[in-house]
């Protein structure tokens, strides 16, 4: 099993380029089952998450093709196609119910395994049935998938007027795919209103879709009877760009992260500059990205998650990890999900001193980190121990970086192009 291996200590120097957004990309793949025509997308980050999506629909019978230098895919969704995501793909990455929407508004029909557990919540899907229920779908719940379908009679779904009970990105992403071919005009109140939610809906557009109000609480979708093919470049990762900044800022330096958008990461930047560290957008077009700066000593940051525009529960762990390092102590309180402190334990290992008390972390700053092994647990988290790992003193060995490979684009590699001691080891 792969492990990284990092010895602490070096300044971070020189341009990283960001790649496109994983929480972007996996809702456009499933955007492409609107159509029967190709859906070109480029910047598709390369990551295993990706690769699953493109297993689970390559599994229904779309056709896929890679395309150049620049993360070209094309997907073709053919008119009988297997409208089923089965347990073994959708087990290993709860995105895939993003499959369910836009398969019943096509189809009629949908075979979707529920994700079951996943290590940071419980993280249910009733928010989901419960919107595309109100669209008019029959789903009911059986030997651990959900079957989906149009009552007898039905062709399309019908627009409906949807409030959720709490705002969930996948959940918006799911009804505004399946909104854009049902019958009529659907609401969608206390939407998400993530960046990733409006590239989406921008790809929509390009496919025929009418979709008003994204990137606000309130997006009305005019269904429409057929959607065309597009080409869409999938919006810069706005996490990767925030683990970047995070690095940078840990471990001294100074870096421009090309493609990153500083208006996407408002509230991490506030923190970054509170904490004395300079951030600042530079460049344009092509060549436009942000440029971060270490300025010596640290202030620890108190923050909140909360849903966008808010603190992105996406780079809690990874700020902690700056707060770890910082002088003062901080409070760190995860709002979104339940269980997403599981970093604390492997941090405690590398010399951090931090309590829990359900939802809330208190760090204090400024112990000297010392290299140990440590194990990643999620995503973030995993980012946040590599972090950590490269202020540490000596070696910090990270172990099931499965994770980390989930959601990020080379990471390891774009470290040491930043001029970090890391290497990724078989052991
Ligand atoms: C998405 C992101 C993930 C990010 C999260 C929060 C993708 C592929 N993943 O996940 O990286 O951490 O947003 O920003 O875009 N909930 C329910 N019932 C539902 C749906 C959600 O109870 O039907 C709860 C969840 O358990 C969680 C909260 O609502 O506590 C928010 O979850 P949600 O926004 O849906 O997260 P995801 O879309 O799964």
């Amino acid at each position: 099993m792969d492990k990284l291996l990092i010895r602490g200590g070096r300044n971070l120097h020189g341009e990283v380029l960001i790649s496109g957004a994983k929480n972007a990309a996996l809702p456009e793949m499933c955007a492409a089952l609107l159509t029967r025509d190709p859906v070109h997308l480029v910047n598709v980050p390369r990551l295993h998450d990706v690769a699953t999506m493109r297993r689970l629909l390559d599994n229904m019978g779309v056709k896929t093709e890679t395309h150049g230098e620049r993360g070209g895919i094309s997907f073709t969704a053919p008119d009988d196609l297997n409208p089923e995501a089965p347990y073994e793909l959708v087990k290993t990455m709860r995105a895939s119910v993003l499959a369910l929407g836009p398969l019943l508004a096509r189809f009629g029909r949908a075979k979707v395994s529920l994700p079951g557990g996943c290590a940071i919540g419980s993280r249910p899907v009733d928010q989901h049935i419960k919107g595309l229920q109100a669209m008019g779908a029959e789903i009911t719940v059986e030997h651990g998938y959900m079957h989906a379908s149009l009552p007898l009679g039905a062709s399309r779904l019908k627009g409906a007027r949807i409030t959720t009970d709490m705002v969930t990105v996948t959940g918006t992403e799911n009804f505004l795919m399946a909104a854009a071919l049902a019958e009529g005009e659907t609401v969608l109140e206390n939407a998400a209103m993530e960046p990733e939610i409006s590239d989406l809906a921008e790809m929509l557009i390009k496919m025929g879709a009418k979709i008003e109000g994204h990137g606000t609480s309130r997006i009305v979708i005019q269904g429409v009877e057929r959607l065309h093919g597009c080409t869409h470049q999938v919006v810069a990762d706005r996490i990767e760009a925030g683990t970047f900044l995070c690095a940078v800022a840990v471990a001294g330096g100074e870096a421009f992260l090309r493609h990153g958008r500083v208006d996407h990461l408002g509230a991490v930047i506030d923190k970054l500059k509170d904490a004395g560290v300079q951030v600042q957008a530079e460049g344009e077009g092509e060549g436009a990205g942000i440029r971060v700066r270490s300025t010596g000593q640290l202030k620890a940051q108190s923050f909140r998650t909360t849903e966008y525009p808010g603190f992105p529960t996406d780079m809690q762990a990874q700020f902690m990890a700056l707060n770890l390092v910082a002088e003062g102590t901080s409070m760190v309180t995860e709002t979104i999900f339940e269980n997403r402190f599981m970093h604390v334990n492997e941090m405690l290992r590398l010399g951090a001193q931090i309590t829990t008390d359900g939802r809330v972390a208190t760090v204090v700053g400024g112990k000297p980190l010392s290299g140990a092994m440590v194990m990643a647990t999620d995503l973030r988290a995993s980012a946040s121990l590599v972090i950590a790992g490269l202020v540490a003193k000596g070696e910090t060995l990270v172990d099931r970086i499965y994770h980390l490979d989930r959601g990020y684009d080379r990471m390891e590699e774009k470290l040491r192009g930043l001029g970090a001691d890391i290497e990724r080891v078989s052991q």
